[in-house]
């Protein structure tokens, strides 16, 4: 096991006294560095009640990792938490926005962000204001697969103007900075960019603001979840079975949480020829279903693989609005449609 991984799985068997989650999973942990020397660093956040016992779990955690041969010094730094965890019950919301809807899973690559803006567009064309926020501060793609590449204006250099595209309000931090943030950027910083995103920007009045999450179970699902109220999250799965596994940890996340889950998405579901427009079932079908009725969560829509909607997402013009007769936006209005009936009537 590299030292890395000994590093994290001592750690994991620390709990925070707040959340009763694992130190690593509760996200206080942050900016772990392991240097070839064996200097390993990180900040614990705390919450300020907590802040007494945050002193025994350093003490445990450097005793702990002082035990990993390879380890030559630690250091760790308490700090008080700057966001209040949802279980003492002070999220603050958004101002001026009705609902947030988050759009997650388990990996990345399983069309996430593209099931993301189309179900954004089409909302919009129901006749909703709608917002799209890229929560993916290392890898965003909505400038991409918005087409946007104009910087946002702040009139009094505190708040933000959103880029209008497509009817949507959008932000992403690729907006303000190169494609690819440097992996430098930490916990913290990482949490600030996206606080701010979410609560320095002019969205105006807003039905429904879509997140596109990033990939996995991080420090921003936590603290998102922690800090502003969530009408619900989405799961989006590929059939196969490795993707579904990783769906589940990120649903256990968000039940963990308190979020409700609208349901699944089953994306690059089957193959639709754009020749012929023959179906075929490339990957096992059906499991994400079975997967959806064990867990008695919806199955809220299975997509196809498509060469259209991968097309209109490289134009940077989301198929519901570059194909709108496409069969492919049909099935995304209809998700925003039970999507939407869903979180009216939670
Ligand atoms: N249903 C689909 N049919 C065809 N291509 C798709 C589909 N969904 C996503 N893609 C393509 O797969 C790649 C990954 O999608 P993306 O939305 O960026 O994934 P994620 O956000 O989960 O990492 C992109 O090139 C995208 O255009
Ligand atoms: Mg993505």
């Amino acid at each position: 096991m590299s030292l890395q991984n000994q590093v994290v799985s001592s750690l994991k068997t620390l709990m925070d006294p707040m959340s009763r989650l694992n130190i690593i999973e509760a996200g206080i942990l942050q900016g772990l560095n392991i240097t070839e020397s064996g200097n390993v660093s990180f900040i614990l956040e705390l919450n300020t009640e907590y802040m007494k016992n945050g002193i025994s779990l350093k003490e445990r955690a450097t005793a702990l990792l002082e035990k990993i041969p390879g380890v030559t010094q630690v250091q760790i730094a308490l700090t008080a938490q700057r966001n209040p965890k949802a279980n003492n019950k002070v999220q603050k919301r958004v101002p001026g926005i009705k609902r947030i809807i988050v759009v997650g899973s388990g990996k990345g690559g399983v069309g996430k962000s593209t099931t993301a803006v189309n179900l954004a567009c089409a909302f919009q064309t129901m006749g909703l204001k709608v917002g799209i926020l890229d929560g993916d501060i290392y890898g965003p793609s909505l400038p991409r697969l918005l087409g946007i590449n104009q910087k946002p204006t702040s009139e009094d250099g505190k708040t933000i103007n959103p880029i209008e595209a497509h009817g949507l309000k959008c932000m992403s931090i690729g907006f303000m900075l190169a494609e690819k943030m440097p992996t430098i950027w930490r916990g913290p910083m990482v949490q600030t960019a996206f606080q701010q995103m979410l609560r320095q920007v002019n969205w105006g009045l807003l039905d429904i603001l879509v997140i596109d999450l990033p990939p996995g179970t991080g420090d921003v699902h936590l603290t998102l979840a922690q800090t502003v109220p969530l009408s619900g999250a989405i799961i989006v799965s590929t059939p196969q079975d490795l993707a579904l596994v990783d769906a589940r940890r990120g649903l256990e996340m968000f039940l963990k949480v308190n979020v409700p889950i609208l349901g699944l998405v089953e994306n690059m579901s089957y193959f639709l020829c754009p020749h012929c427009q023959g179906r075929s079932e490339i990957f096992e079908h059906g499991g994400v279903h079975k997967e959806a009725q064990e867990l008695k969560i919806p199955l809220l829509a299975e997509i196809p693989l498509h060469m259209s909607i991968r097309e209109s997402s490289e134009k940077g013009i989301p198929l519901v609005q570059d194909q709108p007769a496409s069969a492919e936006a049909t099935i995304y209005r209809q998700l925003a449609h039970q999507v939407n009936e869903l979180v009216a009537s939670k």
